[in-house]
């Protein structure tokens, strides 16, 4: 296996950013498997499919294909990734995401996409559940004033309106339903280095996590 980054934590907390950093400094491929649960979540609303119609959405799951080149997501040819970070995606990708189907179907299509680039993935159940044996697990914390922040602000520059309380609302619900799900529920990998990122500038967190693969560089040889 090539070498794998693995970038787990809760909603808002930096991945995105720090992922995308260490992809473009440490030249790795960088995957957000988030957006493949939120590309679902697109498909599902677009065809009027709830997510707790289960029987609907495992029949539907076969015709869904992804189309996803230099990080962002298609549809009949059209860039839909901007799409993805609308608030009725954000109410609605967590419980998509419970599902077994859906999650073994990205899955699936992740390790597919990294089978001979050595890559930066970030998620919820990266160094737990989909590469196991990822060469470096980093898990982000945040506090939720941090992250309620960081939300509005990502919002505002994806041009969706940033209402604070609704935000706060939708990373409090999200962070309990991705914590508690039976299957692949968000929890630090056992030998995942914790970064909190509640005091640090993203310059910071960056420092810390390309040190962090420089380290692991010099051990993968
Ligand atoms: O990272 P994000 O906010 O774009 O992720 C959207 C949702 O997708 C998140 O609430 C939970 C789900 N998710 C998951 O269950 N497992 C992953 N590896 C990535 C995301």
């Amino acid at each position: 296996m090539t070498m794998i980054v693995a970038i787990d934590g809760l909603a808002a907390s930096g991945k995105s950013s720090l992922a995308q950093a260490i992809a473009k400094k440490c030249s790795l491929f960088y995957v957000d498997s988030g957006s493949f649960y939120r590309f679902i979540t697109y498909r599902l609303l677009c065809e009027g499919i709830s997510p707790d119609q289960h029987d609907a959405i495992c029949s539907f799951l076969p015709m869904v294909r992804f189309h996803y080149r230099t990080a962002r997501h298609f549809w009949k040819g059209r860039d839909v990734s901007e799409a993805l970070r609308s608030s009725a995606i954000d109410e609605l990708v967590s419980g998509v995401a419970r599902i077994g189907l859906v999650r073994k179907k990205i899955n699936r299509t992740v390790r597919h996409l990294v089978k001979h680039k050595p890559a930066v993935v970030e998620g919820r159940d990266i160094g737990t559940v989909v590469f196991p044996k990822a060469d470096l697990k980093i898990f982000l914390l945040a506090s939720e004033e941090a992250r309620i922040a960081r939300r509005n602000q990502q919002r505002q520059e994806w041009g969706h309106s940033a209402e604070r309380e609704c935000v706060k609302k939708n990373i409090r619900l999200r962070d309990q339903i991705d914590s508690e799900r039976e299957i692949a529920p968000l929890v630090p990998a056992t030998d995942a280095v914790i970064i909190d990122t509640s005091q640090l500038t993203l310059e910071e967190t960056v420092a810390r996590g390309c040190k962090l693969v420089q380290e692991c560089w010099k051990k993968h040889g």
